[in-house]
């Protein structure tokens, strides 16, 4: 029988466990944490059980990211459209958002992260608006990993403020129509300031964005993984950042 050796030798993806050199990292690293509902169904347990344990896997990928030294970290923790799920479930999420909030900005200031909130935050419960609000105002001067949670998210609804800002400005003067450029809206985004997504992973086996940073992931690698967000983990992590790091991006053009 034949040995193929170098085969042999090379580590399967599953295997390949360390976190690939810093400058193959991507800048911003975005999440649709998805599978929740379905983690709990495969138990016999409620959605809300789903949701609590994803808050776990969250936790572990936070403190890799910031850890490895992510410059940018944006996850989808509710959408415009979840709204529509049943009442009681839409209720179980705004509490553990705010409960989650308390229970880890102390750590979250101590590992130097900085929380900025992507979505619209009015239609919130005054609770869970404070919880939020503070960890923004206590995570402010932070010069860490910035962590994007869009809450109330749309990627669609995103663009539409942009582009009614920056309407507003071009009816006031502020703005001349032809000198609006791609960075006069990126500037209108609630990532303003920050690269755009360089790797997108959605977990939970389904390939779609869902309306998730629609402009910042222009150019972003997609990564859809089978396993639902609460059995994610650092070494599913790594195994990403490595397919990432092994990724030709072109941008259109063609290398030479
Ligand atoms: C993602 O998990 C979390 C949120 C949308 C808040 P889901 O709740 O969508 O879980 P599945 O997709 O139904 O399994
Ligand atoms: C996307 O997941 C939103 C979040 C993870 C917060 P959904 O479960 O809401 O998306 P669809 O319905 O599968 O597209
Ligand atoms: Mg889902």
């Amino acid at each position: 029988m034949k040995f193929n050796l170098p085969a042999l030798l090379r580590p399967r993806a599953s295997e390949a466990s360390g976190c690939p050199p810093k400058e193959k990292l991507p800048r911003h690293i975005a999440f649709i944490m998805d599978g929740n509902g379905r983690w709990a169904k495969r138990r016999g347990l409620p959605r809300s059980a789903g949701h609590a344990a994803g808050t776990e896997a969250l936790r572990e990928i936070i403190r890799t990211c910031s850890d490895i030294g992510i410059e940018c970290m944006s996850i989808y923790a509710f959408s415009t459209e979840n709204w529509e799920r049943p009442q009681d479930e839409v209720e179980a999420l705004m509490k553990l958002i705010s409960r989650y909030f308390l229970s880890e900005i102390d750590e979250l200031i101590e590992k130097n992260v900085h929380i900025t909130i992507l979505g619209d935050l009015t239609r919130f419960p005054q609770e869970q608006k404070n919880a939020l609000t503070e960890a923004m105002r206590r995570t402010k001067a932070n010069t860490g990993l910035k962590l994007n949670i869009a809450l109330n998210y749309g990627g669609r609804a995103e663009i539409l403020k942009a582009v009614r800002e920056i309407a507003a400005d071009c009816a006031s003067g502020a703005q001349k129509p032809e000198e609006i450029g791609f960075d006069t809206v990126s500037a209108h985004m609630y990532t303003c300031g920050q690269p755009d997504v360089d790797l997108l992973v959605r977990t939970g086996g389904d390939e779609r964005i869902s309306n998730f940073l629609l402009w910042q992931t222009w150019y972003a690698e997609l990564i859809f993984e089978p396993v639902y967000w609460p059995d994610y983990n650092k070494q599913k992590l790594f195994e990403n950042l490595n397919e990432f790091a092994r990724r030709d991006r072109r941008f259109g053009k063609v290398k030479p």
